[in-house]
């Protein structure tokens, strides 16, 4: 019904609205004198010595796990792999006991996640499990947990399950870190309060959603859509080409922006909308400079340029065919808004071609075989 609903005609765009107090639920007493997880069957000695760490997840959970290795490099000071779960196990990935995998998985049962994961407990390697399903199978067999407590998602693509992983992944970074002690106290609190001002923030991104409902209007009938970005703006371009995937069954394809020249810009043709993420004027001018530069290059190719930049972002308004504008937050934290637009555009292009938002074919909200 539309009161379960919350008054929308679809439960993703409700689960859209909830996202600050999922944000807000999932960091919730995982900081009292340092980060704390929520099971714990490693020591501080196994932490500490933790040299290396791989992250494995499928689908949307893998885009949050491809931010984790900007805030644990980061952070810790300690190399990190992303890697697709289904690929992991495949490659004999160099695995022992200084090696973390980190695990990440809404429904906690995803298969090929599982299976990363049996296979690096195969080869001494500690694992922690993200997971916003107590008790399932993946946290089960892992050595640590940390849950996302975004409540039960109905809607196939994940929405605010998505935003929790990227906040949980940032709480393993900064464990890491203190394990590690890469990190003074006082810092890891000052991280933490930064991220515990993003229910907030993400509150204020959400005024975006009227103004992307119209926009997606517009853009239904598009052939194609194309997603830029750069450092953690690429995962988040990533994220917005597999939802218009999933939701709106439209050729979508994500792509760091630097990669641009070296292929994708031949793409560019009369009126192809690009969406790109803008990263901050102040907190990366360098990078903001460059995607300016991008923009130019494709609007000068014909491309109708839909630009998500910070709030006051003057620079980049002139390039801009349309502009959406989020809250400025730091710059590992701009995915949590950013990524707001990009969920309603690909849901709203879902519905106005007449599509099920909720339950896109050929998907399944939780994938039990390999
Ligand atoms: C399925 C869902 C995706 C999800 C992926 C991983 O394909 O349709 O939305 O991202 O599985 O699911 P998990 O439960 O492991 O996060």
């Amino acid at each position: 019904s539309a009161a379960e609903k919350g008054g929308h005609d679809y439960f993703m765009l409700k689960e859209i609205e909830e996202q600050p107090e999922a944000l807000a639920n999932t960091l919730r007493g995982h900081f009292s004198d340092g980060v704390v997880l929520d099971e714990q069957r490693l020591s501080e000695q196994d932490l500490r010595d933790i040299g290396k760490v791989f992250v494995v997840a499928c689908g949307t959970a893998y885009h949050a796990g491809l931010l984790a290795k900007y805030a644990i490099e980061h952070w810790c000071r300690i190399p990190v792999e992303v890697e697709l779960a289904s690929e992991f196990r495949y490659r004999d990935p160099v695995l022992g006991r200084d090696t973390l995998v980190v695990a990440i998985s809404q429904s906690g049962e995803t298969a090929d996640t599982l299976e990363a994961v049996r296979h690096a407990r195969t080869q001494h390697a500690r694992v922690l499990a993200i997971s916003n399903t107590n008790g399932s199978q993946i946290p089960r067999e892992s050595d640590a947990v940390l849950y996302t407590h975004a409540g039960p998602e109905i809607g196939v693509a994940a929405t605010k399950t998505f935003l929790a992983q990227i906040a949980a992944n940032y709480l393993v970074g900064l464990a890491l870190a203190q394990a590690r002690g890469t990190k003074y106290p006082e810092e890891l609190e000052r991280e933490f309060e930064e991220l515990a001002a993003m229910p907030e923030a993400v509150r204020s991104a959400l005024s975006t959603v009227e103004q992307t409902r119209e926009l997606a209007e517009r853009f239904s009938e598009a052939k194609a859509v194309l997603f830029l970005g750069r450092h953690v703006g690429y995962p988040v371009a990533l994220e917005g080409a597999l939802k218009l995937k999933e939701l709106a069954y439209m050729h979508a394809e994500g792509f760091a922006a630097g990669e641009l020249k070296h292929g994708p810009i031949a793409l560019i043709e009369d009126g192809l909308p690009v969406v790109v993420n803008m990263p901050s004027n102040k907190g990366n001018s360098q990078l903001h400079a460059k995607l300016v530069s991008n923009i130019r290059e494709i609007q000068a190719r014909g491309a109708h340029t839909i630009v998500i930049a910070e709030e006051g972002d003057d620079v980049v308004r002139p390039f801009a065919d349309e502009i959406i504008e989020v809250p400025a937050v730091p710059t590992l934290l701009q995915p949590l808004v950013s990524a707001v637009p990009l969920q309603v555009l690909a849901a709203e292009v879902a519905r106005n071609r007449g599509y099920d938002v909720d339950k896109p074919r050929n998907l399944a909200k939780s994938v039990t075989v390999e």
